[in-house]
């Protein structure tokens, strides 16, 4: 595999609320690789959305504090970076696409108009080069006759339309990694396809890495390489895709896998985890999971299980938990 593109090390985000320290992200390490697609999955509330923003440095402090670790793009950690250097790295280093278009777009101005205007503050072009290129950009995310449309506003497009030209501001500064956050989420299934294809196309002509957050595991098994699993701010399980999804090593992988619905099976009733998310304000000792988990046993209430090989043999997978062997070998 190529070497990665960004590494994220030990990295651990705190939220200071009246109640307390929400501990949303902990330890946390991610490589992210050129023309890979890494899937950041877990339930509402597991750190995924945290995590992207702290790579992106876009997280409010206060409330936010990032407590340990780094984010190393091209050999920079942008944690410690200067506002140029992490300016920089959000122009051809590392872009998001969000999933709420609506209102990270700006209203009051054309989708055209706002892509020039990255292009002429961020590349220095002018002001004709940069609306030639941004029309070639709404039309690269296919969006039909992109010389009328680039003069529309935001409000005239549909959210799939929308999505597109999120993409295209998205690419526009040629990103060497695109963060997808839920990007396909509020669209019904057949633009939520397209959408998705038109990532991987742009992923495929300029070998982008793509880091995409979704819970939306059809997807997750059709588009990534890579997988990694959060629960309670910190990354249970991570391996290649077809590994955790033949043979997932933590209860809680098992259980997200469980809970999608089947059609091709007469058993198919939709599973849920059962119990609830823990209090990221209060986490105590031990497993995160283990009061949700059918096969926790004593060591889970007092010791925390740290990310390994749970089998000798399994390849590149990690998992976080003291009895992955046997969940391996479905003697859990
Ligand atoms: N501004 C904030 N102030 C306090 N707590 C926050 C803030 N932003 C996030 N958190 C907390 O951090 C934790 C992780 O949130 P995050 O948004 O990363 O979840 P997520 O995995 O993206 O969930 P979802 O799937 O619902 O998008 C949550 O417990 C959340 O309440
Ligand atoms: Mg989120």
């Amino acid at each position: 595999m190529s070497e990665p593109i960004v590494t994220v090390r030990g990295l651990s985000v705190d939220f200071h609320t009246r109640d307390g320290v929400v501990k949303a992200v902990q330890d946390l390490d991610l490589d992210l690789h050129p023309s890979r697609t890494l899937a950041l999955l877990g339930e509402s509330g597991s750190g995924k959305s945290v995590t992207a923003q702290a790579i992106m440095g876009l997280l409010d402090s206060p409330p936010a504090r990032i407590t340990a670790g780094s984010v190393r793009f091209r050999g920079v950690d942008l944690l410690q970076a200067s506002a140029a250097e992490r300016r920089e790295a959000n122009g051809g280093g590392i872009s998001m696409v969000f999933q709420d278009s609506l209102s990270a777009l700006n209203p009051v101005y054309t989708v055209g108009g706002q892509i020039a205007e990255l292009l002429r503050v961020r590349r220095g072009m002018s002001r004709r080069a940069a609306w030639d290129r941004a029309v070639e950009l709404i039309d690269h995310v296919r969006i039909p006759a992109p010389a009328r449309r680039a003069k529309d506003y935001p409000h005239q497009f549909s959210g799939g339309m929308r999505q597109r030209i999120m993409i295209a501001l998205a690419i526009a500064l040629e990103p060497s990694v695109l963060i997808a956050d839920e990007p396909t989420t509020a669209l019904d299934v057949t633009v939520q396809a397209q959408i998705m294809e038109l990532l991987l196309d742009l992923q495929r002509e300029n070998g982008m890495g793509l880091m995409l957050i979704t819970h939306d595991l059809g997807v997750v098994a059709e588009v990534a390489d890579d997988i990694a699993v959060m629960y309670a701010g910190r990354v249970v399980e991570k391996g290649g895709v077809h590994e955790l999804f033949a043979d997932p090593a933590h209860p809680y992988t098992r259980g997200l896998l469980r809970s999608v619905p089947r059609v091709d099976r007469a058993d198919s009733t939709l599973w849920a985890i059962p119990g609830s998310p823990p209090n990221l304000l209060d986490l105590g000792e031990g497993c995160a999971f283990r009061e949700r988990c059918d096969t926790a046993v004593g060591v889970c209430a007092v010791e925390r299980p740290a990310l390994a090989r749970p089998v000798a043999d399994a390849g590149s997978r990690l998992a976080a938990c003291h009895r992955s062997e046997e969940v391996v070998h479905g003697r859990a």
